[in-house]
C-alpha cells in the first residue's frame, strides 16, 4: 500500500510518527535506515519523513541516508521532513554544520515562528514545543529559517528549492502543543498525501497479518475481560476462526467483585466459543501468605500465573488438541522498557510471554503490538465490544494485592471489594468514570481511632486514588468534587464496618505511580 516512509533512526519516538501519520488518516510505515531496497521505497511513498536518534551526525559510525538517496529524493522534489536528528541531518547532508551545543535543550521549549509557511498554517505565532537534543544546526546554506527558540536559531527550516523541512522539536509528541497541526500541514497541505487509511483498514490490516502468520492448530490466550485481551482476542478470532481460539480466565482471587464471572459472560456474548474459567484463588492467597514486600507479592503473582496457566492448558490439550500458538494483546507501550524491574506491566506482560510462549512451546500472535490504548479503543469501538467494557479503567495484573498494602489476607480482601464497589458506584453516578484514567480505594496497612454514635471506632484507613492520564506515563490527581468525595467517604465508613477513615491521594506521577505497590 503506498503511503509515507518513516525511516527509523533509531529514536523512541520512530514508531510513534508513524501512528501518527496514520492517525491523520495517512497510510504510513516504520522503515530501516539500512533497508536494502531503500530509495526504491522512498521513490514508491507519497512522502518521506526522517525520524529522530540518538547519534551525532558528525560522528564517523552515524546512521545516514546514502548520500545518492538523499540527492535523488531532493532532485525529484520528493516532499521530505526531518525530525530532531533527521532534521540535523538533512542540514549535514546539504552543506551545513551541526554542532554540539551546550547543555542542550530538554522538555517544553516556546517556539516563534518567523516565516509565513505551509507547515506552520493555522497555528499561533509563539507556540510551545517538545525538544530533546544536545547537538544543533548552526550553519544551513541552503535553508531559510522558519522558526526559532531561545536556543536553537534553526528549529525548523526548509530547503528553498524543494518541499523539504527540518524540524528540532518533536511534533509526534503530545506535549508539543500544535505537532499534529504541524504533521497535518507537511501531510495534506504540503505533500498532498491523499486520505487512504480508515479504522475499517487498520481493522482489515491486523487481521491479514495475522491470517499470513497462522499455520493452523489451536490458539490459546489468558483473558481479563480488559480492553488490550478483548480486542486481540476479536481479531485473532476473526483471523483463525472462533473454534480455534481458546480463552481462559484466571480468577486468582485477587480481582473486583463478582469479576471472573462478568468476564466469562461477556466474552461469551461476544460470541467466543471457548471461554474456560480456572478458579484458583485459594492457591494465590496460600502463596501470598506472610509476604509483605511489593517486588516479592508480583513475583509470586506473576510466577503462579504462569503455573497455573500451563497446567490448565495441558488439561485443556487432552480435550482439544494441540495448541500452536499464544495469543496477547500486548500493546506498544507493554514493549517499552519501563526500566523499573518488576512493576511496569511491560515486564509483567513479557515474562507472561517470553516464559508461557516458551514453556509451551508456543508462537507468538501479538495483534495489538503496535497501538497505544486510545487507538486501541477506537478499534474496540469499530469492532463492535460495548462501550461499557472499552471505557472501563485499567486494571494491573497483579490486581488487588496491589492496593493491598503489606500482608494480604481474604478479610481485607473482602474490605477493599466492598470500598472498590461503592466508589465505583459513585464515580458512575457522578458522571465522572470516562473523565478518569483510574479510580481505586487503597487499604493502608495502618488503624486509626473514629467514633460512631457513642463508641470509640479503631479500624483500618483507606486511601481513594483517582488520577487523569493520556498513557499512564505520566498522570495527575483528579480534582473530585468535595462533595462527592465526602459522598464517598461517608458511605465507605458507613457501609464497611471495618474502615473508620477515608484519605484522598493529592500526589501527581511523577514523583509517585498510579499503583501504590
Ligand atoms: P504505575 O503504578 O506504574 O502504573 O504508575 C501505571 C499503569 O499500569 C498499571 N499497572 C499494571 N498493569 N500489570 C498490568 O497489567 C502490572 O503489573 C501493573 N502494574 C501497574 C496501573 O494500574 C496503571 O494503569
Amino acid at each position: 500500500m503506498r503511503g509515507v516512509a518513516v525511516v527509523d533512526f533509531g529514536s523512541q519516538y520512530a514508531h510513534l510518527i508513524a501512528r501518527r501519520v496514520r492517525e491523520l488518516g495517512v497510510y504510513s510505515e516504520l522503515i530501516p535506515h539500512d533497508a536494502e531496497n531503500l530509495l526504491e521505497m522512498l521513490e514508491r511513498s507519497y512522502a518521506v519523513i526522517l525520524s529522530g536518534g540518538p547519534a551525532s551526525v558528525y560522528e564517523p559510525n552515524a546512521p545516514k541516508l546514502p548520500e545518492n538517496v538523499l540527492k535523488k529524493l531532493i532532485e525529484t522534489k520528493k516532499p521530505l521532513l526531518g525530525i530532531c536528528y533527521g532534521h540535523q541531518l538533512i542540514a549535514h547532508m546539504t552543506g551545513g554544520v551541526v554542532a554540539r551545543g551546550g547543555a542542550g535543550e530538554y522538555g517544553i521549549a516556546e517556539l516563534e515562528v518567523r516565516m509565513e509557511d505551509k507547515l506552520f498554517k493555522e497555528t499561533p505565532r509563539r507556540q510551545k514545543v517538545w525538544m530533546s537534543h544536545r547537538d544543533k544546526i548552526v550553519e544551513l546554506p541552503r535553508g531559510i529559517i522558519l522558526a526559532s527558540t531561545r536556543y536553537s536559531e534553526i528549529a525548523a527550516y526548509r530547503l528553498a528549492d524543494a518541499p523539504v523541512y527540518g524540524v528540532q522539536f518533536h511534533p509526534e509528541v503530545r506535549h508539543t502543543e500544535y505537532g499534529m497541526k504541524i504533521l497535518e500541514n507537511f501531510l495534506l497541505k504540503v505533500a498532498r498525501c491523499p486520505r487512504n487509511w480508515s479504522m475499517k483498514d487498520m481493522v482489515e490490516h491486523m487481521v491479514r497479518e495475522i491470517a499470513e502468520k497462522y499455520r493452523g492448530g489451536n490458539v490459546l490466550m489468558a483473558a481479563s475481560g480488559g480492553v488490550d485481551s478483548t480486542t486481540a482476542a476479536v481479531i485473532i478470532a476473526r483471523a483463525v476462526g472462533y473454534d480455534k481460539l481458546h480463552l481462559v480466565v484466571v480468577d486468582t482471587g485477587l480481582l473486583r467483585e463478582n469479576e471472573a464471572e462478568r468476564v466469562v459472560k461477556t466474552l461469551k456474548k461476544l460470541g467466543f466459543k471457548h471461554v474456560h474459567l480456572v478458579d484458583v484463588s485459594k492457591l494465590f492467597l496460600q502463596r501470598l501468605k506472610g509476604v509483605t514486600d511489593p517486588e516479592q507479592k508480583r513475583r509470586i503473582i506473576a510466577d503462579t500465573f504462569i503455573e497455573v496457566f500451563e497446567e490448565y492448558a495441558r488439561e485443556l490439550e487432552k480435550q482439544f488438541g494441540k495448541f500452536t500458538y499464544l495469543g496477547q494483546g500486548t500493546i506498544y507501550p507493554d514493549r517499552i522498557e519501563s526500566g523499573r524491574a518488576g512493576r511496569s506491566s511491560a515486564k509483567i506482560k513479557s515474562h507472561h510471554n517470553v516464559s508461557m510462549s516458551r514453556k509451551l512451546n508456543l508462537k507468538l500472535l501479538e495483534p495489538l503490538a503496535d497501538l497505544y490504548k486510545d487507538e486501541v479503543r477506537r478499534v474496540a469501538l469499530h469492532l463492535g465490544i460495548p462501550r461499557e467494557l472499552v471505557a472501563r479503567h485499567p486494571f494491573p495484573g497483579p490486581g488487588l494485592a496491589v492496593r493491598i498494602l503489606g500482608e494480604v489476607d481474604e478479610e481485607k480482601l473482602r474490605i477493599l471489594r466492598k470500598c472498590d464497589t461503592i466508589l465505583e458506584e459513585e464515580i458512575r453516578q457522578a458522571n465522572v468514570y470516562e473523565e478518569l484514567w483510574q479510580a481505586f480505594p487503597v487499604l493502608l496497612p495502618v488503624k486509626a481511632v473514629g467514633v460512631m454514635g457513642d463508641h470509640r471506632t479503631y479500624g483500618y484507613v483507606v486511601a481513594i486514588r483517582a488520577v487523569k492520564s493520556e498513557d499512564a506515563m505520566t498522570a495527575e490527581f483528579a480534582k473530585l468534587n468535595w462533595s462527592l468525595l465526602e459522598k464517598i467517604a461517608a458511605r465507605i465508613v458507613n457501609e464497611v464496618e471495618e474502615v473508620t477513615r477515608v484519605v484522598y491521594d493529592i500526589t501527581n506521577k511523577p514523583p509517585a505511580t498510579i499503583e501504590f505497590e
